[in-house]
């Protein structure tokens, strides 16, 4: 991919913070995983301070397990189909997260819409990763909704989660042009590449966030 495409990121944040001890975080993912990848490849580096505790999926299938398998990260299917409900198996997220002992919860193309309860029992501390500049549309298929509205410019989104989908506090966007020669292959990826870059930006600052927030109500 030609990677001199026009694009903004906003705030212009250009540093990851540095945490001592990392940031705990898990990862909730339902596909590739290249985000995931991402953020394996950075803390392997040491350019990132986070110690990815768990990956959760949803898909017994999904690409984002034979990454954790090949970087020794514990991962866990978590499939709906295997419990008796959606109380239980959010319940059973729930609890994996909290044997894990960690400070962030990353949405890194966790594609299930979770629960009012869910999210509050972690309440500021849940991260998401959406492939449009939020508000525009929400829901699993935000690049097509772009192209078939024939969007001129689109991008991608972090945000803390709020029980109503795909809202709550934007965190970073990246933004960039729809050429009349793109088509959902060049935009994905286009949109994959920014994603890489401001996923982990985010995590940087909602973990300063977290950890803050804690301290001040030590
Ligand atoms: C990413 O584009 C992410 O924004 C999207 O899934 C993709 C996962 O890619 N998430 C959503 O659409 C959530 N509604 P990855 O598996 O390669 O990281």
């Amino acid at each position: 991919m030609d990677k001199s495409f026009n694009y903004l990121i906003s705030p212009e944040t250009i540093k990851l913070r540095g945490f001592s001890p990392k940031l705990k975080i898990a990862i909730l993912a339902s596909g590739e995983g290249s985000n995931f990848q991402e953020l394996i490849d950075l803390s392997k580096s040491n350019k990132f301070d986070i110690d990815i505790r768990i990956l959760i999926t949803n898909k017994s299938d999904a690409g984002c397990i034979s990454r954790a398998k090949k970087s020794n990260i514990s991962y866990k299917i978590i499939k709906k189909s295997d419990n008796e409900n959606n109380d239980c198996f959010e319940e059973e997220i729930i609890n994996t997260i909290k044997n894990y002992d960690v400070e962030l919860i990353v949405m890194a193309g966790w594609m299930k819409i979770m629960s009012s309860r869910f999210v509050n029992v972690f309440r500021s501390k849940i991260i998401n990763i959406h492939p449009s500049l939020l508000p525009s549309f929400k829901g699993n298929n935000a690049i097509k909704e772009a192209i078939k509205h024939d969007s001129k410019i689109t991008g991608c989104s972090v945000h803390f989660v709020e029980p109503e989908v795909d809202s709550g506090d934007l965190i970073m966007q990246a933004a960039l042009p729809i050429l009349d020669q793109d088509n959902l292959e060049t935009i994905s990826k286009k949109i994959h590449f920014l994603e890489h870059k401001i996923l982990p930006l985010s995590i940087s600052q909602a973990g300063f966030i977290v950890r803050n927030s804690f301290k001040g109500n030590d």
